[in-house]
């Protein structure tokens, strides 16, 4: 398995989340959801998906709940959404009494005129069935009478000083040891994105693994 699908977030701990108050919001999505349907918006590599996804592995976990396509991209879902979400839906509510949870990304891909108003219908029709968690690059692309079904959070990309814990981590599952200082000092330059992060890890990893040999 690759080096970033190996360590993708697993659990709330794992995620990294710019702002303590955002951070509060989604872990209580992960442990005690309010049942309004949460959109994060932000940009690029702010972990928006990652945290989505996050959120569902709980709700699964929690409720033993089995499921199959549970995770969609507006801009591949088509106008022919309500079949498809509906055969997931009908899937993991069979035989649990709890709420479907369905994800969706890129939700401003759904066109403006054509399908977010039938979709804001479907979801204030289906709310007694579904948990919607969607993201979002673009929240001026969303209707607001759309918008305005979602509790909304803000989400910005972590800075390097924020990365430094699971970076810790990450390098502690690999074998090395290397202490909270350390990782500091090795991140305080770094300027990239959370991709180029994770690679900038497994370089190190590689580096001090080749020294070993
Ligand atoms: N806590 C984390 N640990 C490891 N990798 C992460 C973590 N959070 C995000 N990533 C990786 O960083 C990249 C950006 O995260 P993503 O959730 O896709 O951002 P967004 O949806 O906001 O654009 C992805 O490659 C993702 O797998
Ligand atoms: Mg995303």
């Amino acid at each position: 398995m690759s080096f970033d699908l190996k360590h993708l977030p697993r659990t709330f701990d794992d995620l990294v989340i710019a702002d303590p108050l955002n951070a509060t919001v989604i872990q209580q999505y992960c442990t005690q959801p309010p049942s309004k349907p949460l959109l994060l918006a932000g940009p690029p590599g702010a972990c928006k998906t990652e945290a989505a996804r996050v959120i569902a592995y709980s709700h699964f976990e929690r409720h033993n709940i089995q499921h199959m396509h549970w995770e969609f991209n507006a801009a591949s879902l088509g106008k022919d959404y309500e079949a498809k979400i509906m055969a997931e839906v009908n899937h993991q509510m069979f035989a649990n009494p709890d709420r479907a949870l369905i994800v969706i990304n890129e939700i401003d891909e759904m066109d403006l005129r054509s399908v977010q108003p039938k979709f804001r219908e479907f979801m204030d029709a289906k709310r007694h069935l579904i948990r919607f968690v969607a993201t979002t690059n673009h929240k001026s692309r969303i209707m607001s009478a759309l918008l305005s079904r979602f509790r909304l959070l803000d989400l910005d990309p972590p800075s390097s000083t924020d990365w430094v814990l699971r970076a810790l981590s990450i390098l502690h599952a690999e074998g090395l040891n290397p202490d909270r200082q350390d990782v500091t000092l090795m991140l305080q330059s770094f300027d990239g994105s959370a991709r180029d992060l994770i690679d900038l890890i497994e370089e190190t990893v590689m580096a001090s693994k080749a020294i070993k040999q």
